[in-house]
């Protein structure tokens, strides 16, 4: 299958789990791909894993954090430099945060999730959107969870954060 021949693929949390498995079948199927994370070395290992069954590969790695607004607009913006256009975006780094009640959570870690988990995917919507729009196409998948819709148990700054990127996804029509 060669169906994102020539198509270039921007993912968040291109490190480790969904992201870099998502590379990984992306690149199978003839993506270029730039791939976004904190950790390098997870980044170096996705593209390592990637260039040993697909030594042709495009594949550009930045090490950023999606919580910093400046970061993901370096992000993007490198990454349109490297390959012209973004056709599709996974907007999809996340981290769980520590289990407790929510009177116990913490405000630190309260914010901390939120930052990564929300405010990241709203950095990363808000900068590929202006590129997609500008070039009159493009799609964008973010990652939610189950906790997005329901609630889990002690993970207040888990579940607010993820039915906040359900509430952003339903928000981003015209
Ligand atoms: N694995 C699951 O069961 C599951 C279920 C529902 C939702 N999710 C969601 O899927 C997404 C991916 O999760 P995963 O299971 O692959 O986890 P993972 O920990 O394997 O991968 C997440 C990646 O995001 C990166 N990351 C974390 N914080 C970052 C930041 N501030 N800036 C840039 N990169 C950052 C990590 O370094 C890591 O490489 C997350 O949004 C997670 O909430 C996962």
């Amino acid at each position: 299958m060669n169906r994102f021949h020539e198509k270039v693929v921007l993912i968040t949390g291109g490190g480790s789990g969904l992201g870099a498995d998502a590379a990984k079948q992306l690149a199978s199927e003839g993506a270029k791909l730039s791939l976004a994370d904190l950790n390098k070395e997870g980044l170096e290992e996705t593209k390592k894993t990637i260039l040993k069954d697909f030594p042709d590969a495009a594949i550009h790695t930045i090490t950023a954090n999606v919580a910093h607004e400046e970061e993901v607009s370096s992000f993007v913006n490198e990454t349109v430099k490297t390959f012209g256009k973004i056709d599709a975006f996974f907007n999809n780094a996340g981290i769980e945060g520590k289990q407790n009640l929510t009177e116990d959570f913490g405000e630190e870690e309260f914010n901390r999730v939120v930052s990564i988990n929300l405010n990241g995917v709203f950095f990363g919507m808000m900068h590929v959107l202006k590129v997609m729009r500008k070039q009159g196409y493009g799609s964008i998948v973010n990652t939610a969870s189950v906790g997005g819709i329901r609630g889990v148990g002690n993970q207040s700054g888990y579940a607010a954060s993820k039915h906040g990127v359900v509430g952003l996804t339903r928000n981003s029509g015209k």
